[in-house]
């Protein structure tokens, strides 16, 4: 589709399968307390005409940062972006940008606020109405062009940010988790529509790049799925390709096997980081990566309360011991990326282990979850003191009763590898279980942690 008041082409055709935009090698760093971080790594991402492109990642795995380096609003630390061909220097002129939150100009009507695009653009006043209400009824907002974003639902205002990207016809569209902000139904029934839209061949982009934390959404809407890990930081675990037939069928066993499929890559672990066991003698190591140590840098805390984590052991135990999650989380009604943080903390704890799709409580977690408060709360001292970030604090504190430590210590430390987000998020972490656990008192008002011996 084309609009044709609009002075085009803009942009040359391409066949399907051609290739539009490429990172070649792009590293992406920000500023810490303590230098630079690296945030993306060795990420090299190729997106073609006629595809929709998926980047799953959990937050924090630096999603955002690579739609932001392939729209060319970040400079990449390392590494280029190509547009079809061209290296970037500034903003690429070949994408246009959908968020999360809808980031709307109040006092602009619907029509205003998708007109911004073209003029700065320089389209002409009469064309760029006309090219808006065209991309307005495209996305079913007819009758709305006058509204003010104040009057329109959530769904609504989302489709405002789609028709003003789309009337720019870019080249690329890039959404950044553009329906995560939506309640359930009407998330289901925008991303319908859009897919109808892409089926149909009326959707006025080439291509589409989708950022996501949700794999069902990737695999509805994704031909090829590429999975970001942040261990330690973002690289790119594996890309799937998605040839399921469109419109997909979310009951169908090829759906259900992918998403899977994904779900494994997701939480497969790069490296097991369990403590060592001594190797056996005279026989060469099979896995020397399984050795080694777990440190503060290489075991970043998953952000699970105590509560959740502890409610998350309660259901498999209730489920004897073993459950497929992909079925808990529809049971609830959740979705299983939303679980993540609350099964990675109970295998950092070593109360659950993944097996392929299922989800086993341990020994000690079967313990943990029957427990009563006293003995869940030893339980879960003894485990919690195998995580490093809680075993330092603690350490830092035991043997001197009534010794205070400040956060500032931790955070100082912590700032050597993560950025400050992360150390807020995991001292956070920290605190709710050493607590929990007994293992040390904190002050909130004075910002420290006290030994809690008597
Ligand atoms: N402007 C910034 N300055 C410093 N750190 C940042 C900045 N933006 C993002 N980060 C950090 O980079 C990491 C990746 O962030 P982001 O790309 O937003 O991930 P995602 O979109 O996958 O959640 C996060 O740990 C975040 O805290
Ligand atoms: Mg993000």
């Amino acid at each position: 589709m084309h609009f044709p008041f609009l002075p085009r082409p803009a942009h040359p055709p391409v066949a399907d399968g051609e290739t539009l935009l490429e990172t070649v090698g792009l590293t992406k760093s920000y500023a810490g307390a303590d230098g630079e971080l690296p945030v993306l790594s060795g990420i090299d991402l190729t997106v073609r005409a006629g595809e929709i492109v998926a980047l799953l990642g959990r937050s924090g795995s630096g999603k955002s940062t690579l739609l932001r380096c392939l729209a060319g609003l970040l400079p990449p630390s390392s590494g280029t972006v190509r547009y079809r061909g061209t290296p970037l220097t500034g903003a690429n002129p070949g994408t246009a940008l959908v968020f999360q939150t809808f980031a709307l100009l109040p006092w602009l009507t619907v029509r205003q606020n998708v007109e911004l695009g073209l003029e700065a653009r320089g389209v002409p006043a009469r064309e760029r109405a006309r090219a808006a209400d065209q991309a307005i009824d495209l996305i079913g907002l007819a009758g709305f062009e006058n509204a003010y974003p104040k009057e329109l639902s959530g769904g609504m205002r989302q489709r405002v940010g789609f028709a003003r990207a789309l009337v720019v016809e870019p080249d690329v569209l890039m959404m950044d988790e553009p329906f995560s902000a939506l309640d359930v139904l009407t998330a289901e029934n925008l991303r319908g529509e859009l897919m109808e839209l892409w089926d149909s061949g009326q959707f006025p982009t080439r291509a589409v790049v989708l950022v996501t934390h949700n794999i069902e959404e990737a695999v509805l809407m994704a031909d090829r799925v590429v999975v970001l890990g942040s261990r330690p930081y973002g690289t790119i675990r594996e890309a799937v390709d998605v040839d399921l037939e469109r419109p997909r069928d979310r009951d169908s066993a090829a759906f259900d096997e992918l998403v899977d499929r994904v779900y494994r890559i997701m939480t497969g672990r790069p490296k097991d980081t369990r403590p060592a066991e001594p190797p056996a003698t005279g026989r060469p190591d099979p896995d020397p990566d399984r050795h080694e140590r777990r440190t503060v840098a290489n075991t970043p805390l998953p952000t699970a309360s105590v509560d959740g984590l502890s409610g998350l052991a309660e259901m498999i135990a209730h489920r004897a011991g073993r459950c497929d999650l992909a079925d808990l989380a529809d049971e609830l009604g959740l979705d299983i990326d939303d679980m993540l943080p609350q099964v990675d903390a109970l295998d950092l704890l070593g109360f659950a282990e993944i097996h392929g799709d299922d989800l086993l409580l341990t020994e000690d977690g079967t313990a943990f979850a029957h427990a009563d408060v006293q003995d869940s709360r030893a339980l879960f001292a003894g485990a919690a003191l195998d995580v490093p970030l809680v075993k330092l604090i603690a350490n830092s504190l035991s043997g001197h009763p009534g010794a205070t430590v400040r956060t500032g210590f931790f955070r100082d430390l912590l700032a050597h590898h993560y950025t400050s987000e992360q150390v807020d998020r995991q001292l956070e972490t920290a605190t709710d279980w050493g607590r929990y656990a007994g293992l040390f008192g904190y002050d909130a008002a004075r910002q420290e942690y006290r030994s809690d011996e008597a």
